[in-house]
């Protein structure tokens, strides 16, 4: 089975713009980006993009290349301040001579749609959580959908990132799955894979993941977005023959990705109607 990632998105989409239709409540969403990375720019397009689409306003912060850390957190500040925005995006990778750690906690915890800060990452950790990282929350949002079970399952993680790996090993501890992370460090890694009900993969490395590497029946999502030595779009799990091991498994592109954008619009409705609604 396909988990059609990119049809999920559009139906949550619409059914969220209608809410917000609905509501009274007109939300709006702060972007930070820093310097001119093309692939930056483009995220933060199709971010502003969606806002649109669903009847969210928002509002684009640009800083140059060169700018410091006092600078950056002066602008979140200000964002902070600011009644009329809902939600406080800043755009990662920041450049290197930026504190990437002060941006985020300079962010205010009732505005961070990204649940990047330390607060939301607690409250996540702890089973109670807030504003969940979008990534790993489009990825839960798209195992409710196809009725994938996760209670009980054994569930591996391989990547332990900050925005992805470890808030998605906290999801799946909060839906009762067993859940093992697995890194670069990790030994007999692929018998960890194999041993998964649930595989998600966030390593960064194309067709990484091969056929023999995960259980027959096992539910495969793909995180990576990569390209490979043809500069074609792939992602992390060699797809077509993996496909015929997997009982469901996500397609890059049109799987996770493009729930990472709904889940960004569920959570800056939600600030809203938490702020003034
Ligand atoms: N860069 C890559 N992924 C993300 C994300 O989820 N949020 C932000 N703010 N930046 C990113």
């Amino acid at each position: 089975m396909l988990i059609d990632g990119k049809g999920i998105s559009v139906k949550r989409l619409a059914a969220l713009k209608e809410e917000i239709a609905t509501s009274g409540c007109v939300p709006c969403l702060a972007t930070v980006i820093v310097g001119a990375d093309p692939a930056s720019q483009m995220y933060v397009r199709m971010k502003h993009k969606a806002c649109d689409d669903v009847g969210v306003t928002s509002v684009g912060v640009e800083l140059p290349e060169d700018a410091t850390t006092e600078e950056v957190v002066a602008a979140v500040a200000h964002l902070n301040d600011d009644p009329s925005v809902h939600g406080i995006l800043v755009q990662l990778p920041l450049p290197k001579q930026i504190d990437t750690e002060a941006v985020i906690e300079a962010v205010s915890p009732a505005k961070d749609v990204d649940g990047f800060h330390p607060e939301n990452v607690g409250a996540l950790f702890s089973g109670r959580p807030r504003f969940v990282p979008c990534t790993p929350g489009g990825i839960m949002t798209l195992l409710a959908e196809y009725a994938i079970p996760t209670a009980g399952a054994r569930a591996v993680v391989v990547g332990r990132s900050v925005d992805v790996g470890r808030p998605m090993a906290a999801l799946l501890i909060n839906a009762d799955a067993t859940v093992t992370v697995c890194h670069s460090r990790t030994k007999n890694l692929e018998d960890e894979m194999k041993a998964a009900d649930i595989l998600v993969s966030a390593i960064g490395k194309a067709r990484f993941v091969t056929k023999d590497m995960v259980k027959p029946g096992a539910v495969v999502i793909d995180v990576g977005i990569n390209y490979d030595d043809d500069g074609k779009l792939c992602g992390d799990v060699d797809f077509d023959a993996v496909a015929d091991v997997a009982s469901a498994i996500t397609p890059v592109p049109g799987g996770v990705g493009p729930m990472t954008i709904a889940t960004l619009m569920e959570n800056t409705f939600a600030a809203a109607k938490r702020q003034i609604c």
